[in-house]
């Protein structure tokens, strides 16, 4: 290959603000399982692996021969799917109809939601310490700063145009409690400080109760610059398809779609009929949260008697386990036993001695970690 041509450097502009993709370290350790004689077991991304459920898969399909443009704003029958999803499942009421918003899944638009919303190197976005990347992205992306914080406090005298929320939390599964969130809306209110709650796990909850920032509840039915952010890649095994919304403050709401429409950022239009199937039926949901129930209750008692402590790890998809040493040990020494996991410090300095144990992998799967792990 010949040496990159320097007056190309342009082309990078981009890129070259992103931070380094942290999964490519972990291909030692990858390595090392797969050669386990028995075989790898992935418990390292969050993706799902059971299949999307019929009445899922046969609305895409009757809806594939639609040939026009489709609503960026979504079609009136999903935005009502959405509203009347978020009341049953999360008891949020309160929403009009132009409050809601399909995305092309959520990464889609927590990646590009600063950009949106027009922040820029004057503006500050506030992110859990742990935390998906991809809030960190978005932030750069946009050109605007970023802090880490957990408290208010932290923040100090600075005010913030964004704040992230994420509750159940990828990667430690700690559910915020009402009055945190509580503390939250209302310092936000009082700042003119958007709230973005990422609430993609809300719907797997094990041992504690979450709330959507939406809930009367933590907003008194006030959904001024509150944004609550909802994938379907989880809870009804969508990833592949490209599937979420957003939902609150009908302004914020507007804007976003208002630059949406310019840009392309447009659900198809078989994609939004699935959404509808899969909003509108609670079933296929209360059937795979019971799945993941089921794999948590194997792995999560297997890891603590292999000696490690988990911590948090109430809801969600996740695990957040320690056995008190560097990451990056925990994770060759689960390798050596074929098992892949994520080390802690993928999603910030405070999980140096901590890896993220998905609970996304078949039974088979699941009862050859806890074999392993025995
Ligand atoms: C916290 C969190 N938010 C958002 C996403 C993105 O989900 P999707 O783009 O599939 O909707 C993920 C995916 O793992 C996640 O863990």
């Amino acid at each position: 290959m010949s040496a990159p041509n320097p007056d190309r450097a342009h082309s990078r502009r981009v890129s070259s603000r992103l931070p380094v993709f942290p999964w490519d370290t972990l291909a030692e350790a990858a390595d090392t399982a797969r050669a386990h004689p028995e075989g790898i077991v992935d418990l390292s991304v969050g993706t799902p692996v059971d299949p999307v459920a019929p009445v899922i898969q046969q609305a895409l399909t009757a809806a594939a021969g639609e040939p026009g443009y489709p609503a960026t704003a979504g079609a009136p029958a999903l935005r009502a799917s959405i509203i009347g999803s978020l009341r049953r499942r999360y008891g949020i009421t309160g929403l009009p109809e132009h409050a809601v918003l399909p995305v092309i899944g959520t990464k889609e638009l927590i990646a590009w939601l600063p950009t949106l919303l027009g922040l820029d190197a004057g503006d500050l976005v506030v992110i859990p310490e742990l935390a998906y990347p991809t809030y960190d992205v978005g932030a750069r992306l946009a050109g605007a700063q970023v802090t880490a914080a957990d408290s208010l406090t932290q923040i100090g005298p600075r005010r913030p145009s964004l704040i992230y929320l994420n509750s159940p939390s990828n990667p430690t599964g700690r559910v915020l409690g009402v009055e945190h969130l509580r503390k939250v809306v209302g310092w936000a209110r009082e700042r003119g400080v958007i709230v973005a709650s990422d609430e993609c796990y809300l719907g797997l909850a094990w041992d504690a109760q979450p709330l959507s920032v939406l809930h009367p509840a933590v907003c008194d039915d006030d959904h001024t610059g509150l944004l609550a952010i909802h994938s379907l890649s989880k809870t009804s095994s969508l990833a592949g398809y490209r599937a979420g919304f957003v939902a609150g403050d009908p302004w914020l709401v507007a804007e976003l779609l208002a630059v949406r429409k310019h840009a392309g950022m447009i659900v198809p239009t078989p994609v939004q009929a699935a959404m509808i199937a899969a909003l509108d039926d609670d079933g296929h949901e209360a059937i795979q949260r019971e799945r993941y129930a089921r794999r948590r209750r194997k792995l999560l008692p297997a890891l603590r008697h292999a000696g490690f402590a988990i911590d948090n790890s109430e809801a969600g998809l996740y695990l957040w386990a320690t056995r008190g040493e560097p990451c990056r040990d925990t994770v060759s020494w689960l390798a050596d036993r074929g098992i892949l996991v994520a080390p802690g410090e993928f999603y910030g300095p405070k999980g140096a001695q901590h890896v993220r144990v998905a609970l996304t992998a078949t039974d088979d799967a699941i009862d050859a970690a806890v074999k392993r792990l025995a």
